[in-house]
């Protein structure tokens, strides 16, 4: 048992998908899972083991934001000695390239966030992806004829900001906004565990265009089977 999550000790499986919803990590386990067992739901923080073909997955919801996140990651990286999390998310299109529907495996992500200024002063560190993960995840996809990119995401402490570096950031290439990867890919490295994050594209800040309920679902279903492809892999 940890702060926020009240399972005993190897109720979590080494390795976890990590949705920002957690309804999302009720319909994940129990669309994908055999067996979903309920470990937590400690401030509605819903969290599923089960497996997927045989191998041993659960399924986290973190909250949005890193702050939030940041918890989650920790405890179960720290009380449950999980190995490796994969953030499985929504974000929004900023660069001109990117449609939505997209999926975006992140190769590393850029912040705004006070937490890592907190971590590094001046240093500008930058998280990145576990390269394995990636390369497991890339071939899962390509095995399975889905499409994606791979790209940088920006971690935003704010959804609502009145001063955003949107064209500045698509500028160099950054493919989309969300708010946890950067702390994931920060708090992985700090326990030395792995982390990948991939989020389809719900929205588009540049061309204001949004996916329908139902075309977000059959994407975010195409992501859910990569990912839980590169876990048994
Ligand atoms: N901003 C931050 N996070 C998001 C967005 C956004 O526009 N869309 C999906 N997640």
């Amino acid at each position: 048992m940890s702060t926020h999550i009240n399972a005993p000790e190897g109720a979590v499986a080494p390795y976890v998908l990590f949705p920002g919803d957690p309804y999302r990590a009720r319909w994940i386990a129990e669309t994908f899972l055999d067996d979903p067992q309920l470990y937590n739901e400690v401030r509605g923080m819903l969290g599923y083991t089960g497996t997927y073909k045989g191998v041993r997955v659960s399924v986290q919801g973190s909250g949005m934001g890193q702050p939030s996140m940041a918890i989650y990651a920790h405890e179960l990286m720290n009380d449950y000695d999980v190995q490796a999390i994969i953030r499985v998310g929504t974000a929004g299109g900023m660069a001109p390239e990117v449609k939505v529907r997209d999926v975006v495996i992140a190769n590393a992500a850029s912040t705004d966030s006070a937490m890592n200024r907190a971590r590094f002063g001046d240093v500008t560190y930058a998280p990145a992806a576990d390269f394995e993960l990636m390369r497991l995840m890339v071939e899962a996809a390509e095995e399975k004829n889905l499409p994606y990119r791979v790209g940088g995401l920006f971690s935003a402490d704010q959804f609502y900001n009145p001063k955003p570096l949107t064209e500045t950031l698509a500028n160099y290439g950054v493919l989309g906004v969300e708010m946890e990867t950067a702390g994931l890919y920060t708090l992985a490295a700090q326990f030395g565990r792995k982390a990948l994050s991939v989020c389809t594209i719900s929205d588009h800040l540049l061309t204001g265009e949004e996916t329908s309920a139902q075309e977000r679902q059959e994407t975010f279903d195409s992501m859910i089977v990569m990912a839980l492809e590169a876990v048994v892999a």
